[in-house]
């Protein structure tokens, strides 16, 4: 399995002036700002955590403010509180902030970050990722007398620091060895920054596996452009002194004065209107602000690791940061498929035992078997993603399946009964026809499972239970990362289905080791992009193409020719390639572009053959093929190679090309990407 990367979603900011005074007021505009700048990357709550005064004793102490929905509902609500100063100026204050992409537990203020480690907030932590062993942190911590309030992964993490400080309170630890012991127990992937009463303006601030950069904005030049790593002891208090650096002299001052203020966020975008100056955090690092000076520790030392950090002076335009080296956001999310299937299965697919476990529906499972039928209901881009897995889910569960378009499904007054089992496929989660056709299964009393990509969205609250599909928020109007993530979801839940049968065993090994496979293999379809680019310059004058194939690839054809329409406005068709002889052969000549995909699968033969009715009327057929399998090849006028896979999972690859040659279609024809007309990301009317 590939080392884990998180995906574009919700984003840190935090801001610590040290003697560069601003008021209350200044400085939770900067938070907002902040998280403001980091809006595309997809949330759905945000919260600010900065320094105050306790009204009764005067005692320093720490603030918070959450909100559900967008940072202008934050904003308002910030403005709407009436107990604070916000006149008050400080001379050194740390704050953060943070935009929340709900995985566990539903957008709302208590689940938002900053999360608090008890109810006076003496510690307070903004966290990007998923911490995979929350449950055994919080049971332990649970043990210990600490008591959680929010259904988040996150809070495990300050309860932890708060525990290890109660446990460390006669020495004199500091802040950031505080944060150093705490991370050490955590998996997953997370960056992370904390603030605390007990240290007032400082913060520390780390990453594993999620991006973290700091700014740096003095009016003195920096002193260097080169932060040395400090190593610190490891837990055991173990420490390697041939790798040890103690010169204290090697910490990061700017030059003169010591006014300064850093800026730390998941990405430059929100720094660069304060700053250019930026370092990059490098997985395990450790960054503590104390006096006003930043200082980077790791606890391990990698071997070749580079023994200083650079100070980046970054040019890039914030749009540009945005969406990285992408053109688009639709591009950008083509291009995160290799980790956006790995965080689908994460913690789910067990690749050396070949368990698999869908929390969300581990409960309901005795009766999911029991049922009569199941039923997959959604629109568009979701429905494919139900028609890819039917053939896999009939073989799995012998059980009867039905795959239905949400509208088309309650135009008929489709029958539904109580040992139904009704599966409602939706990246946004709030498409009105898909909701809709859940009221309907539900009122009639069947099981409902929501697959959404959207935590606390209506299908999700009005669902039984459901499997997140982790994709990361998907902002193209094209779904295409989504659908790769239902396809697979889909796919665990056949495997779970199938768990105890026994003949079934050979089969469920084979398909967990291709999902083993599957983020390479994705990465090699991905370098075909150059290639596919150059068929689309071939092809995006043309007023049609056809898509054709069967069998597992049938849903590549129907998703192809969605995405070829929606994206170019040219008129697209997936075609079945057992329906050629029944119509759609008419339409096939020398002039008509047809795709076909023809890999290597048990209808491989019968692909062949409408390959060869295709070029018996003189078609010239661009294929999607197997790697290597020059024997098809020569039949091609040209063609795309994907890797091999389990034959149920083909469809994850094919339908890659056919999102890229979309894509470079629409930008040759000078579309617009991400928002193609007459069309909205979230369909909430009928
Ligand atoms: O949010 P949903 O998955 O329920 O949306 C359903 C369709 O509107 C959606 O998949 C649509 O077909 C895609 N945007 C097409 O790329």
């Amino acid at each position: 399995m590939e080392a884990v990367t998180p995906l574009i979603e919700g984003g840190i900011f935090a801001y610590l002036n040290y003697l560069v005074p601003a008021k209350r007021k200044e400085i939770l505009e900067i938070l907002v700002n902040g998280l403001k700048r980091m809006e595309y990357r997809g949330y759905d709550s945000a919260g600010v955590g900065f320094e105050g005064t306790n009204t009764k004793n005067g005692s320093h102490e720490l603030k918070t403010i959450k909100q559900k929905g967008k940072v202008a509902r934050l904003e308002e609500e910030i403005a709407q509180t009436t107990d604070l100063d916000f006149e008050k100026e400080f001379d050194t204050h740390i704050g953060i902030a943070h935009t929340r992409w709900a995985t566990h537990g539903e957008p709302s203020p208590t689940n938002s970050h900053p999360q608090r480690s008890d109810p006076s907030n003496e510690f307070l932590v903004c966290h990007n990722g998923i911490i995979t062993n929350y449950k055994d942190l919080k049971s332990f911590l649970i043990t210990k007398g600490m008591v959680f309030e929010s259904e988040t992964d996150t809070e495990v993490i300050v309860k932890l620091v708060k525990h290890i400080s109660d446990k460390h309170k006669d020495s004199a630890i500091s802040f950031r060895e505080l944060v150093e012991l705490t991370v050490q127990q955590l998996e997953g992937a997370f960056s992370l920054v904390f603030m605390s009463s007990k240290f007032p303006g400082e913060c520390v601030s780390t990453r594993r596996g999620s991006p973290l950069v700091i700014g740096v904005k003095s009016k003195a030049k920096l002193s260097t452009d080169h932060i040395p790593i400090l190593y610190s002891k490891d837990h055991r208090g173990l420490m390697n002194p041939a790798l040890h650096h103690t010169d204290s002299t090697t910490e990061f001052h700017p030059i003169g004065n010591k006014e300064v203020e850093y800026f730390f966020a998941s990405d430059a975008s929100a720094i660069i209107e304060h700053t250019n100056q930026v370092i990059f955090l490098e997985d395990d690092d450790v960054a503590a602000v104390q006096n006003g000076c930043l200082t980077i520790h790791r606890i391990k030392r990698t071997l070749d690791e580079s023994a200083t950090r650079e100070v980046t002076t970054i040019k890039m335009e914030i749009q540009q940061i945005m969406k990285g080296s992408y053109s688009s956001f639709m591009q950008k999310e083509i291009f995160e498929q290799p980790e956006s299937v790995v965080n689908t299965m994460r913690g789910r697919v067990n690749f050396e035992t070949n368990q698999v476990v869908l929390g969300g529906i581990k409960d309901f499972m005795t009766e999911i078997r029991r049922c009569r039928r199941l039923l997959f209901i959604a629109c568009g881009t979701s429905f494919h993603s139900a028609v890819a897995t039917r053939q896999l889910m009939e073989e799995l569960t012998e059980l009867p399946v039905m795959v239905e378009l949400a509208s088309d499904f309650l135009d008929r007054q489709t029958p539904v009964f109580r040992d139904d089992v009704c599966f409602f496929i939706s990246q946004s989660g709030e498409t009105a026809d898909t909701l809709m056709a859940l009221r309907y299964c539900k009122q009639r009393g069947a099981l409902i499972v929501g697959i959404t990509n959207t935590v606390g969205s209506s299908i999700c609250r009005e669902s039984h239970c459901g499997v997140h599909i982790n994709a990361g928020p998907e902002i193209g109007v094209a779904s295409t990362k989504a659908y790769t993530s239902q396809f697979i979801s889909l796919v665990m839940f056949a495997l779970v289905m199938c768990e105890d049968r026994i003949s079934m065993q050979d089969r469920r090994t084979e398909i967990i080791q291709g999902l083993k496979n599957l983020p390479s293999q994705i990465k090699a379809v991905l370098e075909t992009d150059e290639h596919v680019n150059t068929l689309a310059r071939e092809l995006y004058q043309q007023k049609s193409l056809l898509v054709m194939g069967r069998g597992y690839n049938y849903a590549t054809c129907l998703e192809g020719a969605l995405k070829i329409k929606e994206l170019t406005y040219m008129h697209s068709e997936g075609i079945l390639a057992g329906e050629l002889k029944h119509g759609p052969l008419a339409l096939v000549d020398k002039a008509m572009p047809v795709m076909m995909v023809v890999t290597r699968d048990k209808v491989y033969p019968k692909c062949m053959n409408a390959l060869q009715q295709v070029k018996a009327r003189h078609g010239r057929p661009v294929l999607l093929c197997t790697k290597g399998d020059t024997e098809t090849q020569k039949y091609a006028y040209n063609y795309v190679e994907v890797p091999q896979t389990v034959d149920c999972l083909q469809g994850v690859l094919t339908v890659i090309p056919m999102q890229l040659l979309s894509f470079h279609i629409a930008v040759l024809r000078g579309y617009d990407v991400d928002c193609p007309r007459n069309l909205a990301k979230s369909v909430t009317v009928e």
